[in-house]
């Protein structure tokens, strides 16, 4: 079953189409990014998605749930951590979270031992008793999430989870979303940092100016983009640019102390230069093979026409 399921939303605001069409499946299971530039449209398909933002036309269903016309069905499957989340700034840490639970008709039990689990995994067991009031925008930040996964949803949304977060705070985060997965979560979170999506999701959807544009795992993206593999080499002696010409080397360039040799095939290319090294009793100091990135991928899909 498709975890989400949005058939062709539209949203305008006044003048502004923010969302043009977008017709999206996330299976059941998986960690799915939503990739834009800034105003591309994510933040209003999710808020249609989640039901805060009736759309123009078009549907969304969570696990089969209209959200529209059955919204108790679908949010009970749902936690949602919104662009800018809010918590109870006058309870403490763990009050948010035990509320929380309560809304979601946990019992007492159940909420407690919850709430000490995530406090943990979040690296807040210390300031349990603290007001939120005084905590730092990255505190509130994993108090938002914390809420938003006490009732283990199967579904977990995040609108920019790890933005404005500092190198701990993004890994205890992205720990956490990583352990809802493996616990048995969907997760779907927007992001604009590439190297993060990359590494977490397992599928990725790419918006630009309201439409999808791609969608795909990270690496059938870059796939996609595949035009420029090289294999850089550095030698114990100079070279001249004659020793790299061979059927299928496109060309070679000289890169500071480096060669490097453009080819469509980079196994083509390594065995050439380790065999020409041999003939030419050269030593290889050190080789490398380019690998296409996401980030190109991204800028290429999303660039002005
Ligand atoms: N409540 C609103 N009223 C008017 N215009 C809005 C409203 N919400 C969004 N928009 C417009 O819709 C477009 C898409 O905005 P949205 O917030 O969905 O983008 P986003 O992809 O989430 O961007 P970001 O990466 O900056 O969060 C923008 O042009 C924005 O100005
Ligand atoms: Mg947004």
């Amino acid at each position: 079953m498709n975890a989400v399921e949005t058939e062709d939303l539209r949203k305008s605001f006044g003048p502004v189409t923010a969302v043009d069409g977008v017709s999206l499946s996330i299976p059941e299971g998986g960690i799915f990014g939503f990739l834009g530039p800034n105003g591309a449209g994510k933040t209003t398909t999710i808020r249609m998605m989640t039901g805060v933002l009736i759309p123009d036309s078009g549907s969304a269903r969570i696990f089969g749930n209209d959200v529209h016309s059955d919204p108790l069905a679908a949010k009970l499957k749902m936690g949602v951590i919104p662009e800018n989340g809010t918590v109870y700034s006058d309870l403490t840490a763990e009050e948010n979270i035990l509320i929380t639970g309560k809304f979601y008709g946990m019992d007492k039990e159940l909420r407690e031992k919850r709430a000490g689990e995530i406090l943990e995994w979040l690296g807040l067991t210390e300031r349990r008793n603290d007001l939120v009031r005084m905590f730092s925008k990255g505190m509130r930040q994993r108090i938002s999430i914390a809420c938003a996964i006490v009732h283990s949803p199967p579904l977990l949304i995040l609108d920019e989870p790890t933005t404005g977060l500092d190198v701990y705070s993004r890994r205890l985060v992205i720990d956490t979303i990583r352990r809802m997965n493996s616990e048995g979560s969907t997760i779907l979170l927007t992001t604009h940092n590439i190297e993060e999506a990359n590494m977490l999701c397992s599928d990725i959807g790419i918006i630009n100016k309201g439409r999808i544009v791609a969608t795909g795992s990270p690496e059938k993206l870059k796939k996609t983009f595949d035009t420029s593999r090289y294999v850089e080499v550095s030698f114990n002696k100079t070279v001249a640019e004659s020793y790299f010409a061979a059927t299928g080397i496109t060309r070679a360039e000289q890169w500071g102390d480096k060669w490097r040799i453009y080819s469509d095939d980079p196994d083509l290319a390594v065995k050439h230069v380790a065999s020409m090294a041999e003939r030419e009793h050269l030593s290889i100091i050190s080789i490398a093979t380019s690998n296409p990135t996401l980030e190109e991928a991204f800028v290429k899909l999303t660039e002005e026409a």
